[in-house]
């Protein structure tokens, strides 16, 4: 979810107000993936980079994190979505943590979409991390390095159990990955909309969804 700060420029906002808009953006895209049938939308809500913005910026983005998240869970309830996290949530501020946490254990039991906050989240973080825990086992001699294969790889990266990304949308027309999923996105189809998000909404999505359904995925066969 990228251009916040610029549209609240052009408008002559503070970049809290880009952030503000983009929340809204965030619930009618809920909304509408609810709506198409997807069943797992992920969210790159705040990356590990976007700790060193100024301290302001990172508080306003915690607090609409707490305010989205306590207005969300009921309709997270009605509309049967579970909320799951991925990410270095423990560098969260402990109340915006322990808020997730309830919310993720409230919804584990629903069915018809899974949304994924990524949070605090850096791709090449958490395939190191899972880099580390395979060579413990395999220093403790609970694993053979012969025995570490792609699967096995995927298991211990923080969205096991979760299928990689068929689609993925940037915004704000830039055309980089910015340490997202990078391991997951091997295979998926890569859409940039030139518009800044808190433009995105409901038309933008669809679009984005046709363009998809235009692509021949052939996943390195003829
Ligand atoms: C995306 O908008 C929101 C977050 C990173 C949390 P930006 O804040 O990156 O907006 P630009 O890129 O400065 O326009
Ligand atoms: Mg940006």
């Amino acid at each position: 979810m990228d251009g916040n700060g610029r549209w609240a420029k052009e408008r002559g906002l503070p970049r809290r107000e880009g952030h503000r808009a983009g929340a809204e953006s965030v619930r009618e895209i809920m909304e509408a993936c609810k709506e198409l049938g997807v069943g797992y939308l992920t969210l790159f809500a705040f990356s590990s980079e976007n700790w060193s913005r100024p301290a302001a910026e990172v508080h306003a983005l915690m607090a609409l994190l707490e305010r989205f998240l306590r207005e969300k869970a009921k309709d997270l309830d009605r509309q049967d979505v579970r909320l799951l996290a991925i990410g270095q949530l423990d560098r969260l501020p402990a109340k915006t943590r322990a808020l997730l946490d309830s919310i993720i254990a409230r919804t584990a039991s629903h069915s018809s979409m899974t949304m994924v906050l990524a949070l605090s989240y850096g791709a090449r973080e958490e395939i190191v991390a899972a880099a580390r825990s395979l060579a413990a086992d395999a220093a403790a001699g609970r694993l053979l390095p012969e025995a570490i294969d792609a699967e096995l790889f995927s298991s211990r990266l923080q969205t096991t159990g979760i299928p990689d990304p068929d689609l993925l949308i940037r915004t704000s027309g830039e055309m980089r990955i910015s340490n997202f999923l990078l391991w997951q996105i091997s295979y998926a189809e890569i859409v940039i909309v030139k518009k800044n998000w808190p433009d995105f909404r409901e038309g933008d999505l669809f679009e984005a969804v046709e363009e998809y359904q235009r692509r021949h995925r052939r996943f390195g066969a003829l």
